[in-house]
């Protein structure tokens, strides 16, 4: 039987989401936007379920980006695609429980993006966080925006149009994570934040958290869903996608 790409666990007051393929780094496709937000949604309504700790299976990443090996480029895949991540990241944030990213290596493109959409972030000390879209020629649809309201416009720009990868002490020193720890610690930490968080008035934990987050997403999410659809038709992000299945460099054109 295939495994389930999305694992969901509860004890006690706290759930437990893993990204669960490590193979492919916990690559992000279709299946996993639309079981994260079958299981955030589950996690809105139970009201035993008070924090949530997100991570991902394995050493290597807490998530290397959308799935590009899996893309399916016609309209109808392209569309279902962006659809369930839009969904599924605005659910990271209209999900009324506080959701703790417990990040080890790389958090890249969509990787990223979910920690941007969580609450409270902890990093391995060798985590590294990147937006790395362009380099197969598409945009951080679910990242531009909540990356410069994180960090500011001057950062934002750097990081979506060199890619460059922040270390932890970088994404820490950036606002973008809220502590380092070893690697080995990375869980325990997120635990002890999450039983921190669910020793308080939950209501009042849930109010600060959509209070926090009302302005979010929007129109401007909109805007970014259709630059992907369209980047997603252009002769570069075939190049981009196909370079990175032969594991070469892309040769981009401007169209
Ligand atoms: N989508 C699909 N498969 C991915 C993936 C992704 N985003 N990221 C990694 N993988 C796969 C690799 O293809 C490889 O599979 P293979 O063993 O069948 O060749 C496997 O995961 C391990 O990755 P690999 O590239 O061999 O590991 P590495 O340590 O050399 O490099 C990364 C790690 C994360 C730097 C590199 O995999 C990478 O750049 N990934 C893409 C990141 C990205 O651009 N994300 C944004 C997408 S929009």
């Amino acid at each position: 039987m295939e495994e389930q790409k999305v694992l969901y666990e509860k004890k006690g007051h706290i759930g437990y989401i893993t990204l669960n393929n490590p193979r492919k780094l916990n690559a992000l496709d279709l299946e996993v936007f639309l079981s994260l937000y079958k299981i955030l949604d589950e996690v809105d309504n139970d009201p035993e379920i008070w924090v949530v700790i997100l991570t991902g299976a394995g050493e290597k990443a807490f998530a290397a980006g959308a799935d590009i090996t899996g893309f399916k480029i016609d309209y109808n895949g392209a569309k279902k695609f962006t659809k369930a991540a839009a969904a599924a990241f605005e659910k990271m944030e209209l999900c009324t429980k506080p959701i703790i990213s417990a990040v080890k290596g790389f958090a890249l493109g969509g990787g990223m993006e979910l920690t941007l959409c969580s609450d409270i972030v902890i990093a391995s000390e060798d985590a590294l966080f990147a937006l790395p879209e362009s380099v197969i020629g598409t945009l951080p649809a679910w990242g531009i925006i909540r990356l410069y309201k994180t960090v500011g416009r001057i950062r934002a720009k750097e990081i979506m149009m060199t890619s460059r990868r922040l270390n932890a002490k970088e994404a820490l020193g950036w606002g973008l994570v809220n502590l380092v720890v070893p690697r080995e610690e990375v869980m325990a930490t997120a635990e002890k934040i999450a039983n921190d968080i669910a020793s308080k008035a939950p209501l009042a934990i849930q109010l600060i958290k959509s209070a926090m987050n009302k302005d979010l997403g929007g129109q401007d999410v909109t805007y970014t869903k259709d630059a992907t659809m369209s980047l997603f038709f252009t002769e570069d992000f075939a190049e981009g996608v196909d370079a990175f299945k032969n594991k070469r460099k892309p040769a981009f054109k401007g169209r």
